[in-house]
């Protein structure tokens, strides 16, 4: 079993993709599987922790001993997130979120009608959930950690985001062919605010989840 160092601690981890809605049948979505955050709420309730798992559009199964809230949309993905923040250790955002979604909601499906060129999809900024983690911080020393998924600059890119985003640690995934998206393998870098940089060889997304842990565990404040 594994050590319980993460016992009595709180930590929420955001996991899959949102999808946001063009009309009752359509989305635009992204390609994440869930399974790098449900890996991370699944070792971290191993170590002991209460766990809460914000899942989006995830087909997995609910982890066993993990409080699991789902969410649609990037919108209440935030709701969620940040509500049960609200007394966490640590705040892991694996989700892939989307950045935009459709300015409108039509409340019909879109019909295509006869041959009229089809309307071009306005869209608005969604909000920026792990920036507003970093920057508003619901607990003294509370945790704040990222993902990125990055196909060049790996590491100087990685560096810039962590940067902008305020968090502590980023995980930097190169994306490829066998890993991240979909894959139960990921390879990543994960660079810390403090100036550390552990890379993490191409396994299993549940030894990346655990080496982040490590890193996670050594920087809460005890008590
Ligand atoms: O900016 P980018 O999408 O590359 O950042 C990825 C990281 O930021 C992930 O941790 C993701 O969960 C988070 N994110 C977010 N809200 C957004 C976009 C990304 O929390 N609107």
């Amino acid at each position: 079993a594994a050590e319980p160092d993460l016992a009595g601690r709180h930590v929420v981890v955001s996991a899959g993709g949102t999808r946001e809605p063009l009309d009752p049948v359509r989305y635009l979505g992204n390609r994440s599987s869930g399974k790098q955050g449900y890996a991370l709420a699944r070792t971290a309730a191993a170590r002991g922790a209460r766990v809460t798992l914000v899942a989006a559009n995830s087909v997995l199964p609910d982890p066993a001993g993990v409080d699991v809230v789902h969410a649609g949309t990037a919108v209440q993905l935030r709701e969620a997130v940040l509500k049960a923040a609200a007394d966490a250790d640590a705040v892991v955002m694996a989700a892939a979120v989307a950045d935009f979604r459709p300015a409108v909601y039509a409340e019909g499906k879109i019909k295509k009608e006869g041959d009229r060129e089809p309307e071009p999809v306005a869209l608005t900024r969604n909000p920026d959930i792990l920036a507003e983690l970093a920057g508003t911080r619901a607990r003294p020393g509370q945790l704040v950690v990222g993902f990125a998924a990055e196909t060049h600059n790996v590491l100087a890119n990685g560096r810039a985001k962590l940067a902008r985003k305020g968090c502590d640690l980023l995980v930097v995934n190169e994306v490829g062919e066998r890993k991240t998206f979909g894959s139960a393998e990921n390879e990543a870098v994960i660079l810390a605010a403090d100036g550390g940089e552990t890379p993490v060889p191409y396994g299993p997304k549940e030894a990346l989840a655990d080496t982040l842990w490590d890193l996670v565990v050594r920087r809460i404040p005890k008590g």
